[in-house]
């Protein structure tokens, strides 16, 4: 790739080369010390910047339906209640596999429009040992149809309908559904799984092999952030209730915050204290939520934007969050950054500095998507 006025994480002055063997950033370099003959096919960033592919380390790309009845009813004023999974997981249950599927590509496709490389996605709109399989195999069957890389997380404990759930969970659900994810999730809040039922699905999914995340702290504060530091969980979700005793037990077990800004500006509730978790040393990472519930958007520019704008964060700190803070969360170090040696996965924005995410909120700002070194989006 050559011709960038800037690219994120170098101080270099422009032009600017990214060079890509074999799918891998070699060396990113001005223009001027790229030696002839290279002999690889060239991209013309066209004087405009260039950063990592977005890594939206927190979706539920996974459903069938929508809820935007449920989403005009709360523009009116009822509140959001996470008893709502419940209509999502009756059409998800009544999809076919294949329309699963072709609902999970079209929507991956829809995040790498908007510049994501890499997505993880959650299981939980199934909440019965086949459904759950059955999302899980349809994210495997997805993956090789899209060209970003999809991250599954098993989240059978996104509710916990009743009593013996949980048993049901960590006898029947891990067990089959183990072997289809990377990690294991919990939505620990009023209304979901109390603190005790997640660490009894947490632990169950550590013994699977599973890393760990937590939704911890979105409607209430109910312990959830103090659980994840407790079982070294690579992160927890949302924290719009975290304390900052929390923060602190987060920035010394090394837990990620992956901070969900469009949940907030959906359900218009309040934002996570970004700052607060970034001065107490917490590694912050910014992703979608995309879910049928509570932030319909695969768009990581607009998260990027909004968490310019509700969290103050600078437009380097929310790349840097939407980018490595992502890579983070999931526990990778390949992907979220281009220094040698990282997945060559990267986004050539319309514009020459990455300001504009912020500064042009909902523009068309993605003109290339690269992964692997292979032009996915645009030319
Ligand atoms: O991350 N918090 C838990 N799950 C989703 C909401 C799910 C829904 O309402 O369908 C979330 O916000
Ligand atoms: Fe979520």
């Amino acid at each position: 790739m050559r011709r960038a006025a800037r690219v994120f994480g170098y101080e270099l002055d422009g032009p600017v080369a990214v060079v890509i063997r074999d799918g891998v950033v070699e060396r990113v370099v001005p223009e001027r010390d790229l030696t002839a003959g290279l002999d690889l096919p060239e991209l013309d960033a066209g004087g405009r910047a260039v950063i990592p592919g977005f890594v939206d380390a927190h979706t539920h790309l996974v459903f069938a339906g929508d809820r935007a009845d449920e989403f005009a009813a709360r523009l009116a004023g009822r509140p959001y209640e996470a008893g709502g999974i419940w209509r999502t997981v009756e059409q998800t249950r009544a999809a076919s596999f294949d329309d699963l599927v072709a609902q999970t590509v079209r929507r991956a496709d829809s995040c790498l429009a908007g510049g994501t490389t890499t997505i993880e996605v959650k299981s939980g709109y199934g909440l019965d040992t086949a459904t759950e399989r059955r999302l899980l195999e349809a994210v495997a069957v997805a993956a090789p149809r899209t060209a970003a890389e999809l991250v599954p997380t098993f989240l059978g404990a996104h509710l916990a309908p009743d009593p013996s759930y949980v048993d049901l969970v960590v006898e029947e659900m891990l067990p089959a559904c183990a072997g289809l994810a990377v990690s294991c999730d919990a939505f620990c809040d009023v209304g979901a799984l109390t603190v005790e039922q997640s660490r009894r699905v947490l632990e169950a999914g550590r013994a699977h092999g599973l890393a760990l995340r937590i939704h911890a702290e979105e409607l209430a504060w109910t312990g959830g952030a103090q659980l994840a530091a407790q079982l070294g969980c690579l992160s927890a979700d949302h924290l719009v209730h975290a304390t900052p005793a929390d923060a602190a037990a987060m920035s010394g077990a090394g837990v990620v915050a992956v901070l969900l800004p469009s949940t907030s500006f959906c359900l218009r509730s309040d934002y996570a204290p970004a700052r607060m978790l970034l001065d107490a040393g917490v590694e912050i990472a910014l992703a979608t939520d995309c879910n049928p519930g509570t932030s319909y958007t695969t768009s990581m520019p607009f998260v990027v934007a909004l968490a310019c704008s509700a969290y103050g964060l600078s437009a380097d700190e929310a790349v840097r969050a939407a980018t490595e803070g992502g890579a983070r969360a999931l526990g990778r170090s390949d992907v979220g950054h281009l220094r040698p040696g990282a997945a060559g996965d990267l986004v050539v924005l319309d514009g020459d500095h990455w300001v504009d995410l912020a500064y042009h909120p909902g523009m068309p700002l993605v003109a290339a998507v690269v992964k692997a070194g292979a032009v996915v989006v645009g030319r």
